[in-house]
C-alpha cells in the first residue's frame, strides 16, 4: 500500500475559540451537527443547506434505505490492528469517505471551502471543490493540494475545455462533471425560509443578521471586510458574478444543453481522472464507462434536484453490474460508519458526505471539520471490529442481510 496523502504536510487546525469549543462539546455524532447549525445560522441560510426539492421524498428515502439493510457480523476473530486505508481510481486514501462538493460553503462558515479542504487533506481524504464556491479554486488547491474539482458545464465544448484547462493549471488532477443539475429544480422550501439567489439585502435579512450575531460577525461581516463581496469564482473559466447580483442566477442557468458529447470531449482533453457525478440509471453508468471515465458518483444531489428520484443505495447493485472496470462511488444520506460499510459491502469503492461537513465548518471552522472526520473514523474502526473484519476489502455482500432491502433490479 502506498502512503496516503501526507498528514504531516499541513499544520494542525487553529484551535477552536471558546464558543466553538463549547459547541463541539455537544457533538457526539454527525447528526448532532444539524441542530447546532440550525441554532447558529440565519433561517434562510440554514434552510438552503438542509433543504431539498419539493416534497422532500428523495431526501427522506436517502436515510430510510439504510434501515433496510442489516449486518451479519462474524465473531471470535482477532481484530487487533484494524485499518481503514483504501484506494479509489489508483489514489490512496486514509479512509473510504470524502467531502462532497457544496456551493456557497463560505457563506455558512468563514472561508468554509478552505476549512473543508485543509481538514480533508490533514486526514488523508479527498474534498471536492464546488463550481458554485465563493473562493477561487486556485486558492483552495494551493491551501490543500490533492483536492478534486467539480464543474457545472453546459453543452458548450469549448467552454468545458477551458474550464478543464483552468483546473489543470491549478494542479487539479481529478475533474468531476455534475450531470444532474442542468435544469434548475423547484426548491420552494428555500423560498419558504426566505433564501433567494441573488441574495438581496432587505429588512428580513437585516433582522436575521441581528438575531444571529455569531454568524453575522464571524462569517458574514468578516468575509466582506477581509475579502470584499464574494463572487462565484469557479462557475466557468473566468470569474463569475458577485453573490449579490442578478447575474448570479444567469450564471447557473442555461445549462440544459449538457450531454454525453461534452463528457466524450473532456475525455480527449483531460489527462487526469475524470468522474461523472449524479448518475442513477444503470444504463447511464454503462454510457459513462463507454465515454472512458475513471469513475462515477451515484447521487441524487442530496434530494435537491428531482424529487422522487431513487436513492443511490437502491441503484448500487444494478450499477455494479454495469461498472466493469470503472469505480463506483456514491453519496446521499451517509451519516455513520455503518452506512459506509453497507455501501462498501454492496460494492461501492468510496462514499461522499455533504451537509454534515458544511455544518461542522459553520459551527467551528477547521476544528469542527476535524472533529466530524474524527467521529466517523472512530465509528468506522469500531464497526469494522464488531463485524469481525481487519480491513475494508473484507467487507462483502455476504456479511449483509438484504431480504428487507428494496434494491433496483439489474436490467
Ligand atoms: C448546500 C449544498 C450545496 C451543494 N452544492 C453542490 C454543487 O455545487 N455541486 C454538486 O455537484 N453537488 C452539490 N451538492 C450536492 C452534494 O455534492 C451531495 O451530492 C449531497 O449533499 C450528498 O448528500 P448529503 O448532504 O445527504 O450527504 C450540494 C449539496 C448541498 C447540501
Amino acid at each position: 500500500m502506498r502512503d496516503t496523502p501526507a498528514m504531516t504536510t499541513l499544520p494542525a487546525a487553529p484551535p477552536p475559540s471558546f464558543l466553538q469549543a463549547r459547541r463541539l462539546r455537544r457533538i457526539f455524532a454527525l447528526e448532532d451537527l444539524e441542530e447546532a447549525a440550525r441554532r447558529l445560522l440565519p433561517r434562510p441560510i440554514f434552510g438552503y443547506v438542509a433543504g431539498a426539492a419539493e416534497t422532500n421524498a428523495t431526501l427522506a428515502d436517502n436515510r430510510r434505505v439504510f434501515d433496510e439493510i442489516q449486518f451479519l457480523p462474524r465473531m471470535l476473530v482477532n481484530v487487533t490492528g484494524r485499518r481503514l486505508d483504501c484506494e479509489v481510481m489508483g489514489l490512496p486514501y486514509a479512509m473510504p469517505f470524502g467531502i462532497a462538493p457544496m456551493g456557497v460553503s463560505s457563506l455558512t462558515g468563514y472561508r468554509g471551502d478552505i476549512s473543508l479542504a485543509r481538514s480533508a487533506r490533514r486526514a488523508g481524504i479527498p474534498m471536492i471543490i464546488s463550481a458554485a464556491s465563493l473562493v477561487r479554486l486556485e486558492e483552495i488547491a494551493e491551501a490543500a493540494p490533492g483536492v478534486w474539482f467539480q464543474a457545472y458545464l453546459s453543452g458548450n465544448q469549448a467552454e468545458a475545455a477551458a474550464m478543464a484547462d483552468r483546473a489543470a493549471a491549478a494542479g487539479i488532477e481529478t475533474f468531476v462533471v455534475t450531470a444532474d443539475s442542468a435544469v434548475v429544480p423547484s426548491r420552494e422550501n428555500n423560498l419558504r425560509t426566505g433564501y433567494r439567489t441573488p441574495i438581496r439585502p432587505n429588512a428580513a435579512l437585516f433582522w436575521n443578521g441581528m438575531t444571529h450575531p455569531a454568524w453575522s460577525m464571524g462569517t458574514f461581516l468578516r468575509t466582506f471586510l477581509r475579502h470584499g463581496t464574494p463572487h462565484f469564482e469557479n462557475a466557468g473559466p473566468g470569474r463569475g458574478a458577485p453573490l449579490l447580483s442578478r447575474q448570479a442566477v444567469r450564471d447557473f442557468s442555461g445549462r440544459e444543453s449538457l450531454d454525453w458529447a461534452v463528457v466524450h470531449h473532456l475525455r480527449k482533453r483531460w489527462r487526469g481522472r475524470l468522474v461523472v457525478k449524479g448518475l442513477l440509471h444503470p444504463k447511464d453508468v454503462a454510457l459513462a464507462r463507454e465515454a472512458g471515465v475513471d469513475g462515477v458518483i451515484l447521487s441524487n444531489h442530496g434530494g435537491r434536484q428531482l424529487d422522487g428520484a431513487i436513492s443511490p443505495m437502491r441503484v448500487l447493485p444494478a450499477a455494479m453490474d454495469q461498472a466493469r472496470g470503472i469505480e463506483i462511488m456514491i453519496d446521499c444520506g451517509f451519516r455513520r460508519g455503518t452506512d459506509i460499510l453497507k455501501a462498501l459491502g454492496l460494492g461501492a469503492k468510496f462514499v461522499f458526505i455533504g451537509r454534515p461537513f458544511n455544518y461542522a465548518s459553520a459551527i467551528a471552522g477547521e476544528a469542527g471539520v476535524d472533529h466530524a472526520i474524527g467521529l466517523l473514523r472512530a465509528q468506522l474502526l469500531a464497526d469494522l471490529g464488531m463485524m469481525g473484519l481487519l480491513n475494508l476489502r473484507e467487507m462483502t455482500e455476504e456479511l449483509l442481510y438484504l431480504d428487507n432491502f428494496r434494491a433496483l433490479k439489474a436490467g
